[in-house]
């Protein structure tokens, strides 16, 4: 089996987390399994968790893997990172030295026509990373009521089309249901004015952004995992983070943000008490982006963002 996912910010994300050879780590998005290999390869006697929610990429990397798995050294969880805290529970861990996300979906997800993740592949309306799960993109488009549908469309996708595209939609699907990613595309396009399809890119490339994040509670798992993460990072544990969109992004930096910064104080308090002190400190103040070669070779490199946080003090 092959699985063609050009890993983003490969050794500047694990390069962040400053991997002790003796460390627990875990890889929250394993993917194809680029992050999990660096990693890997600078653990001595620790040990790697890697999650994925998508039944694929866990076989993939079970067959990749198979000896670190056998030797203890790679533990594959196939789980919601959402779960974090409960499933790293469950392995006896309670504390981490260091975990990385490279969020959204891999290439391979991307790629495989049959997910429905790609205005460039027909397929049935699905965008599910997690197979087992109830919601699809089908469900969203055929089911939710208008204005539900203005929300993530405007939201999620921050499309200013968001309002006419729901109504578009509205109105087709009252004759029949939307069922493939095409006639949805042929959707939009109905529904954007002809001028502003001529530039910004695909014309359904937000509205199917908005819809991929809706079905996978994109934004809401990652404000849960997040913060457990944080909470299980042990002192001078890190966490890095590659984000591909503007609102993945917002919420990274603001959770930092506040992790790192202390109480408003009144001024002129000569030195900040020690239980004032933040417990932790931001690794970079601005994001790391793919080097100039790395965005010519992968148009996915192209939004990257990397930031990352280190615990300086236990609560
Ligand atoms: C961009 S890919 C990661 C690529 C990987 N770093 C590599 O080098 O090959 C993101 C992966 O994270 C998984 N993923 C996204 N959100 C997830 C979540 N909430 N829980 C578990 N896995 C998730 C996706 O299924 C996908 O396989």
């Amino acid at each position: 089996m092959t699985f063609k996912h050009v890993t983003v910010l490969l050794h500047e994300a694990v390069d962040l987390l400053d991997v002790k050879p003796d460390g627990i780590y875990v890889d929250a998005t394993l993917g194809g399994g680029g992050h999990t290999g660096e990693i890997l390869k600078q653990l001595s006697t620790g040990r790697l968790y890697s999650f994925d929610q998508d039944q694929t990429a866990i076989d993939y990397n079970a067959d990749r893997y198979a000896s670190e798995i056998a030797a203890g050294k790679l533990v594959l969880i196939h789980q919601n990172f959402r779960n974090l805290q409960t499933s790293l529970q469950d392995q006896g861990v309670t504390a981490v030295d260091g975990i990385v996300y490279d969020l959204g979906v891999s290439s391979v997800q991307f790629d495989e026509g049959d997910r429905g993740f790609s205005y460039n592949h027909d397929a049935r309306l699905d965008m599910r990373m997690d197979q087992d799960q109830d919601l699809t993109a089908h469900e969203i488009v055929n089911q939710w009521p208008f204005n539900q549908l203005v929300r993530i469309l405007t939201r999620y996708g921050e499309d200013r089309f968001g309002k006419a595209i729901a109504r578009k939609i509205e109105q087709h699907r009252e004759q029949a249901p939307i069922d493939t990613t095409f006639e949805l595309v042929e959707v939009i396009k109905e529904a954007i004015p002809a001028p502003a399809r001529r530039h910004g890119g695909h014309p359904a490339k937000r509205t199917f952004q908005a819809l991929r994040i809706a079905v996978n509670d994109e934004l809401g798992a990652l404000e849960d995992s997040l913060t457990q993460a944080l909470d299980l990072l042990a002192l001078d544990g890190r966490a890095a983070v590659i984000t591909f969109q503007s609102l993945e992004d917002r919420l990274v930096k603001q959770m930092f943000r506040e992790k790192t910064s202390g109480p408003d104080l009144p001024p002129g308090l000569p030195v900040l008490p020690d239980q004032y002190q933040p417990s932790f400190r931001l690794l970079n103040r601005k994001p790391i982006l793919p080097p100039a070669a790395e965005r010519a070779a992968n148009h996915r490199a192209d939004s990257a963002k990397l930031r990352g946080i280190e615990r300086v003090r236990l609560d």
